[in-house]
């Protein structure tokens, strides 16, 4: 049974499995995410836009390292997104590792595999961004059946509990029938299989994809398609939206910040649309969210640390609990 790293000897390594081993609930997630997103939105924190590397055009590299005084924790967490990964290695889009500190000292005190985390974050502020911009929606469109659409139609579930379908669609169909047929035994909402992306569209009160990210935006979800009071949450930033949608509805982020620094980098090649207000900032009450039901609104969540380094604790106090992981020396 480990115990507590010895500080500045020893720090605690855990596998993806290992991280999986800890079971943590979707619950317990929310909350965190929920807790970090408040900070963020009160401004208690320190988190400066990531810093990115580029080996190649449609690829990046993140650092992602952030402070939350409320919380005690710091870390960093180091990922990558290579689109082509599932295509051209059978690996997936987004890797990386995240790395905890110790807030008074600053010593390393527990490193691990970042897949789980990211998969249950990123979903876990969609949902609790639903709940606060399109409360009482009774159906859901989700565009990607992977990692994401999968956990996406989990926390879907768990919180938005005045669903009464999500209607899942992908490019690969087999993707969608294997979540169909996987999940539909573990959720209560039914979930239904999306004809075309129009239809899907049309017939959804809130939409959320998970797709790929790439500098040029897609516009596959046409503008023509999107109606009145519908909210669009995507996180995959501008990829698969028509950016006229983007430009005509209330646009919410995660980070101004982050959407700011990825329109440098030529991903908002339109220009990035005028920002409302930040997701934390409407989940801590600072600013209004919808503010009408005609309203058509757009809360792009590209992924923030703040979010990662709150789990992180989480994961590291579990960890320490259940006796989980490997020590090491440093
Ligand atoms: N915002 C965040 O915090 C955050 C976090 C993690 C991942 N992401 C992004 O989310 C996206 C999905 O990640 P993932 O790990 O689920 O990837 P994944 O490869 O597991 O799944 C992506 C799915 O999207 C499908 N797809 C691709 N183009 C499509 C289209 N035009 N219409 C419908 N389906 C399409 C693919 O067939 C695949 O099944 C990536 O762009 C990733 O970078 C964002």
């Amino acid at each position: 049974m480990s115990t507590s790293p010895q500080l500045g000897k020893e720090f605690r390594y855990l596998s993806a499995e290992e991280v999986i081993s800890l079971g943590i609930s979707r619950e317990d997630v929310l909350e965190t995410v929920r807790r970090a997103l408040v900070e963020h939105g009160r401004a208690r924190y320190e988190m400066p836009a990531k810093v990115g590397v580029h080996p190649y055009p449609e690829v990046f590299f993140h650092a992602m390292p952030a402070y939350l005084p409320g919380l005690g924790a710091v870390g960093m967490k180091w990922i990558e997104c290579y689109p082509n990964n599932p295509e051209k290695f059978a690996l997936p889009q987004t890797t990386g590792l995240q790395v905890m500190n110790d807030v008074e000292s600053g010593v390393p005190i527990s490193l691990f595999d970042s897949a789980w985390l990211t998969a249950h974050r990123t979903p876990a502020v969609t949902v609790l961004a639903a709940q606060a911009l399109h409360p009482g929606a009774r159906t859901f469109g989700m565009f990607g059946c992977g990692i994401q659409g999968r956990e996406h139609v989990r926390y879907a579930d768990t919180l938005l509990t005045d669903l009464e379908s999500i209607t899942v669609y992908d490019t690969r169909e087999e993707a969608a029938d294997r979540l169909i047929a996987e999940l539909q035994p573990q959720v209560e909402v039914k979930l239904v299989k999306g004809t075309s992306v129009e239809a899907v569209v049309k017939e959804n009160e809130i939409l959320s994809s998970a797709t790929v990210i790439l500098r040029e935006p897609q516009s596959i979800a046409k503008d023509e398609w999107v109606s009145a009071g519908q909210t669009i949450l995507p996180c995959d930033l501008n990829t698969f939206w028509d950016p006229a949608t983007c430009a005509r509805g209330t646009y919410i982020v995660d980070s101004a910040d982050e959407h700011e620094l990825f329109a440098e980098m030529g991903y908002f090649p339109g220009g990035l649309p005028d920002i409302a207000a930040e997701t934390g900032q409407v989940l801590a009450g600072v600013r209004p969210g919808r503010t009408s039901a005609d309203e058509i609104v757009v809360n792009s969540n590209i992924g923030m640390a703040v979010c990662d380094i709150a789990m992180g604790k989480l994961i590291h106090e579990r960890a320490i609990d259940r006796g989980v992981g490997t020590l090491l020396p440093l």
